[in-house]
């Protein structure tokens, strides 16, 4: 109990002499433009492609398997959302079902980086080809490696900056994009909305409380108290689209610096550890799902067999501590206050499957080595 590390979450460098914010735009090749958050990025993009297109009641789709920001952002835009199944014990939508659910109304589609495992943004942009449907990739959950800043497969990216993301300043987001008509709509509605209200001592302190609470020793405090809530999926309406306050974007440069200074060897012991084993009790799904590369992981998704295995992998590793997570608790209409949402015909079997078997393992730099020994020796 006294001992519990985080699913996710490193240190947030928070140095006095924080890099200009218009320094950041640096990092990224194409247009960009920070937001409250992420799910205010997303929101944006969505309402980009909305006027755009000029379609009247406009349709996006997304995956039926993910946060309830995405059902946010798409309802503030204005759209309606219309869900799309998984590819069978994968993190990502299936290409035929993406088609069957594409109609004349269909302004844009979201991809989403599950954990960190890329969507395949080519074979979607295949799929539409030749119509004025807009491919929108949801990165809140990956960022990329300094060589691979300047590729922009999709028509707009989203970031997210928010706690436990791979790179945090404990809140924002950003939308890029190449320069054109997307971009122009963007810089309009960034151009309208406020700027975030920077409190630079507020937000120093919040970042060293963070960093306090994240580590094992103290982690088990906020999270056995039941009305914080760390880390639950509950739907939320957005409220506001604000630019992302000045003093929050001049800590992005350092924090991705150090996003792209951190080692990847607690990722790389536990996927050869799990490889070298003859385990049928788990799929590990980025070995399954990227055959060349490895991305760089968020969390470590492992597939159990089923829910039953799931859970009580789930429980043994957090009775030693081990910061594992069951992720979202269900499918994005059996999501609490999300019923009306949708209606019952958006049945999704395999990413409902997906949700009850899907359990993470921490790889944030808490994790030490003996760690990972621990976490095989339960999980094998
Ligand atoms: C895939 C995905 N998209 C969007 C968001 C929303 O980001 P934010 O929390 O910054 O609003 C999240 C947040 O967890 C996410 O995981």
């Amino acid at each position: 109990m006294f001992y519990q590390l985080p699913p996710v979450g490193h240190q947030i460098g928070c140095r006095s002499q924080a890099a200009s914010p218009q320094g950041v735009a640096g990092y990224f090749a194409s247009d960009c433009y920070f937001f409250n958050s992420g799910a205010a990025s997303l929101a944006t993009a969505v309402l980009a492609t909305v006027q755009q297109t000029g379609l009247k009641d406009p349709e996006v789709l997304l995956p039926a398997y993910a946060c309830p920001e995405l059902v946010s952002a798409v309802l503030w835009a204005g759209a309606r959302p219309v869900l799309v199944d998984f590819a069978v014990d994968r993190p990502w939508m299936a290409l035929d079902e993406i088609s069957k659910k594409l109609t004349p109304r269909t302004c844009a589609i979201i991809a989403v980086s599950l954990f960190g495992i890329p969507e395949r943004i080519g074979e979607i942009k295949a799929l539409l080809s030749g119509r004025e449907i807009y491919l929108i990739e949801d990165s809140a959950q990956a960022f990329p490696e300094k060589t691979s800043m300047e590729v922009l497969q999709s028509d707009l990216k989203i970031y997210s900056f928010g706690r436990g993301k791979p790179v945090s300043v404990l809140g924002g987001g950003a939308v890029v994009v190449e320069h054109g008509a997307l971009s122009d709509r963007i810089a309009h509605i960034h151009h309208e909305a406020a700027r975030s209200d920077s409190r630079p001592w507020l937000r120093r302190l919040k970042i060293a409380l963070y960093n306090r609470l994240i580590s094992p020793r103290l982690y088990w405090l906020p999270n056995s108290v039941p009305f914080i809530q760390l880390g639950a999926t509950v739907y939320k309406p957005l409220q506001k689209i604000e630019k992302m306050g000045e003093f929050e974007m001049g800590l992005l440069a350092q924090n991705i610096e150090r996003y792209w200074s951190r080692g990847e060897e607690i990722q790389e012991l536990l996927m050869a550890g799990i490889a070298a084993s003859e385990c049928k009790k788990v799929m590990d799904l980025a070995a399954v799902s990227c055959k060349e590369r490895q991305p760089r992981l968020l969390r470590y998704p492992l597939l159990a067999k089923s829910p039953a295995v799931r859970d009580e992998l789930c429980d043994k590793l957090n009775r030693e501590g081990i910061g594992a997570s069951r992720m979202y608790p269900a499918i994005l209409p059996k999501v609490r206050d999300m019923v009306a949402v949708f209606d019952h015909s958006d049945e999704a079997p395999n990413a409902a499957a997906f949700s009850q078997r899907i359990l993470t393992l921490p790889v944030h730099s808490g994790v030490t080595k003996e760690v990972v020994n621990k976490m095989l020796k339960i999980v094998l």
